[in-house]
This record gives structure tokens, sequence and C-alpha cells, in this order.
């Protein structure tokens, strides 16, 4: 039976930490797995702009040996020219796996259900779970483990907060979730991460007081208005200001890691010298993309 990952909600603690292993021995070990998908197909479909996601899978699959596809649902005018159904049909007769990255949860579910071969979600409008995987890869590497890390994600309740609350809640993490008011994640999805939680002997919170971040050793933010939103800026930054995340922050946490996914927006959501600074991360996180997505296509396709 094929597998797809659209949350990872339904994956089990030691599915989680084989595939961390596995991206490790890929990033360690790369002439290892030369061929691992030697012969295979990977069409990717792209509702909405990429960096990151679109050339880590390309380059990604292409170093193990297969071939990816790139669909640009936009310039392409397939948006809107046929139903989910019918595309993750069509496109399982030549692709070993689709990868996509949509604008509703919903296109995902439809697509895997008529599609015989996985679905990948490489984000929609609920989840970015190829992205916490790469998180937790990179926590992993600074902490030598997941179970004792302690991440404080600030900002807007979307996505990103969503899959790392999961995929934390998994692992056996302590992930906690600072919001402003109005912005919070989704009480399913809280819900949802506690019975992980409870599972994995990890622990999750919500919470709109900064102070929820002490003792942390990560920070993490991503951008206050993620895509498809069209909210203007000058609507929302006053409410997200306090949430900044900034030196004066890290300080007052005690935290030693600046985490985001990006793309990052400069002095808005993050400061400039945190991105640029000895404890940043994140190109450390954009590197680990590839692997982590890496070990999710020889697990599900290998
Ligand atoms: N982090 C991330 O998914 O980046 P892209 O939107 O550039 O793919
Ligand atoms: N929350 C952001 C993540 C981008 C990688 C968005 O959906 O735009």
């Amino acid at each position: 039976m094929k597998k797809d990952l659209l949350t990872f909600a339904d994956w089990s603690k030691a599915e989680l930490l084989s595939l961390l292993e596995l991206a490790q021995q890929t990033k360690q070990n790369p002439s290892a797995y030369r061929k691992a998908l030697d012969g295979k197909a990977v069409a990717a479909l792209f509702e909405k702009p990429s960096l990151r996601t679109r050339v880590s899978f390309d380059i990604g699959i292409n170093k193990l040996g297969g071939h990816m596809v790139y669909l640009d649902s936009q310039a392409g005018k397939l948006a809107g020219r046929e139903d989910a159904r019918d595309m993750g049909g069509n496109l399982a007769c030549w692709a070993d796996a689709i990868v996509a990255r949509v604008y509703s949860h919903h296109t995902l579910v439809q697509m895997a259900e008529a599609s015989k071969v996985p679905v990948i979600n490489a984000l929609c409008d609920l989840y970015h779970p190829c992205q916490a995987l790469a998180d937790f890869l990179t926590i992993k590497e600074v902490l030598g483990e997941v179970e004792s890390c302690r991440l404080a994600y600030i900002g807007d309740g979307n996505n990103v907060s969503n899959s790392l609350l999961l995929v934390g809640a998994i692992l056996g993490a302590d992930v906690r979730v600072i919001t402003p008011v109005g912005h919070e994640v989704k009480q399913e999805i809280l819900e949802q991460a506690a019975a992980l939680a409870q599972i994995s002997g990890g622990k999750i919170s919500a919470s709109h007081d900064l102070s929820a971040a002490d003792g942390c050793q990560f920070l993490y933010t991503d951008t206050w208005l993620s895509m498809g939103d069209t909210t203007p800026l000058a609507e929302i930054k006053d409410k997200f200001q306090p949430y900044q995340l900034n030196k004066t922050l890290m300080d007052s946490c005690g935290a030693s890691y600046a985490m985001h996914c990006q793309p990052a927006h400069r002095d808005l959501e993050i400061t400039s010298d945190l991105i640029d600074g000895e404890c940043s991360l994140l190109l450390q996180q954009a590197e680990n993309r590839m692997h982590a997505q890496n070990a999710i296509l020889i697990s599900l396709l290998g």
C-alpha cells in the first residue's frame, strides 16, 4: 500500500526518528545514495511560489539518481483546468510520486485519494511537514537528540507553527506557540498535538504571553502574512511588532538559537542582526530541507 505524507500526524515516533537518522546518513555519505531513486520520476506541482522547496526537491532528487518534472500551475495555466482528483490520477500514471504545494489542504487530500503513488505535501494552508522535519533535523544536529528540545514559535499561527507542533509532539519535544490575539493556532490542531504529546511524553502549549518562551533554547518565527493572505501589512503590523524576534527577546528568554523557515522579512518578524548572527540556524535549516526530503523520498519510494 502506498503511503502519503500530508501532515505527519499519522506517522509514528519511530518512523520520524528513522527519517531523521536516514537524513543524517544521506547528508554524511551522499555517494551511498546516488542510485537510491534510480529510474524514478517525481512530478512537482506548485500553485504558489517557492525558492527553497522547489530547488531542494529538484536538486535532491537529482542527487539520488531520480528525475523531477516541475509544473507551475499558474504560469502553465493548469490552475482551474481540471479537478484535483483528475490531476492526481493522471500524474500517477507516469510519476512514482507527486510533490504538491497548494492553497487548500483539501486539494492534497483529493489528489492523494485519486493517486496510486505517494503524495507529498510541499506546503498548504494548514501544514508544512517537510519544513518541520528539516527543522527537527537541524535541532538534532545542534542537541544530538530531539527530546530535550524546548522551542518557542513566536508569531502567526499558521502552516509552519502547526507542523512544528505536530512533529514536535510526535518526537517528544517541548513546543510552545506564542501568537498575538486573533492569530492563534486552530483549536483542533492544538488538541491533536496535545494527544500526540501525551503518547510521546512531549509537551505543547499556546499562549499570547512572550514569557512563555523563557528557558527555550530555540526561538522560531515566520512571516506575519502567509502566501495568499492579502491583509495589508499596515493593518497588522502594530499587533505583531511586540512579537518580533530580536536580540532583546533572545536575551530575555535565555535562548541560544534563532530559527525561521524563510522567506524572511528583514527587520519585520526577525531582525537582520539575528539572521546574520552567530545564533542563526536559518541556512542550516534551508540546507536540511534537501536532506530531510531525500529521506522522505527514499522511505516512500526507495
Ligand atoms: N521555507 C520554504 O518553504 O521556502 P519556499 O517557500 O521558498 O519554498
Ligand atoms: N507561512 C509561510 C511559509 C512559507 C514557507 C507561507 O505559507 O507563506
